[in-house]
């Protein structure tokens, strides 16, 4: 279980296990990751009042979460948008909470460091604060997070936050863009680009932390807007196309990464994103070759071909199978038998 009180009379919250090396076969191997404590909203609170900027990254499976943890970012949030860059979907709102919790298990068992955050998925905390406190409290003892995100800073969405807070359950806000909210938003637009519709973000801001969130992400807003929400709460912003003048920034993760190597979705990718890698290309191009190779014959050689029969147990399968009336069959392994002894004689093709 990785749920730790934020500060333990017995040590305090430790690293959860390490996940196990990994299975030897093929390219370098990772490099070491070394011992950090585990995040918690003490080191949140510390890191805000040191000046220092929260890092912060999605993540929705055991891979790339281990790859999060190394990286050594704070926060690793299972977001709903995994409903889009995982499951191809156009929005958010299709991500069911049992979707949701998969996504949580795999990821709470690679990343030892990181606050995990579970996104509330569309559907799984509006329609009341019971609901949302029982979904959030499915995300913290089935999924194995540490805190849940919530979307909006209307007055349901206030009284959902208090309630879930109140239960135990740390909760990270989330005002601007809600792409849970584009029904009413009329799309992915950016919001508070006027005087009104800013003031509106400020004080749904304020009325999130006032119910007790641990932190706010802003997506979508102008850069002064970001500045004035985050010079007015005391508790730390995370930004996402929400400029520099924040407390934090958050990217997801096959954005950052440059995954989608699909045309499409080089149309899409919000203007604010930026590719630290081309991962996908790397991808496409490991797949084709990898294809090309069974095609040809060259995957898998000698050095991908571990297991093998020593010669007297090769003759005596070949012998059996002979006289099972299987010589087609005896015949292949004595062929292969003779290759592999060439080879290793240096005779054969490598
Ligand atoms: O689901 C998500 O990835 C998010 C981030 C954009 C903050 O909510």
């Amino acid at each position: 279980m990785s749920i730790k009180p934020d500060a333990a009379v017995y040590g305090g919250p430790r690293a959860r296990d390490p996940p196990p090396p990994p299975a030897g076969g093929g390219g370098a191997s990772p490099p070491a990751i070394p011992h950090r404590p585990r995040v918690t909203l003490r080191t949140l609170r510390a890191k805000h009042a040191a000046g220092e900027r929260i890092t912060m990254v999605t993540a929705y499976d055991y891979p790339s979460a281990t790859h999060v943890d190394a990286a050594g970012v704070d926060v690793l949030l299972v977001g709903d948008s995994a409903a889009m860059v995982v499951h191809g979907h156009d929005t958010t709102l299709l991500l069911t909470l049992d979707a949701a919790l998969l996504h949580c298990q795999a990821v709470s068992r690679g990343a030892r460091t990181p606050l995990l955050v579970g996104d509330l998925p569309f559907g799984s905390y509006e329609a009341s604060p019971t609901d949302a406190v029982r979904s959030a409290v499915r995300l913290l003892k089935e999924g194995g997070m540490d805190a849940v995100k919530l979307e909006g800073g209307g007055r349901a969405r206030v009284a959902a936050a208090a309630a879930v807070v109140g239960a135990g359950v740390a909760v990270m806000g989330h005002v601007g863009l809600m792409p849970q909210a584009i029904s009413v938003l009329g799309g992915f637009r950016p919001q508070g680009q006027s005087a009104a519709s800013a003031l509106k973000v400020v004080r749904e801001a304020r009325a999130l932390q006032d119910a007790g969130c641990f932190a706010l992400v802003l997506e979508c807003v102008p850069s002064p807007l970001a500045a004035a929400v985050t010079a007015s709460l005391s508790i730390p912003t995370i930004g996402i196309g929400a400029g520099p003048h924040t407390s934090g920034q958050v990217l997801v993760y096959h954005d950052l990464l440059g995954m989608m190597a699909h045309p499409h979705y080089r149309q899409v990718t919000p203007k604010f994103c930026k590719s630290y890698a081309g991962v996908g290309a790397a991808i496409q191009e490991a797949l084709g070759r990898y294809a090309g190779e069974v095609r040809s014959g060259a995957f898998p050689g000698p050095a991908h071909t571990p297991y093998r029969l020593d010669a007297p147990t090769a003759e005596a399968l070949a012998r059996e199978l002979r006289a099972g009336g299987e010589g087609k069959a005896a015949d292949a392994v004595e062929a292969v038998v003779a290759e592999q002894g060439l080879r290793a004689a240096g005779a054969g093709p490598g």
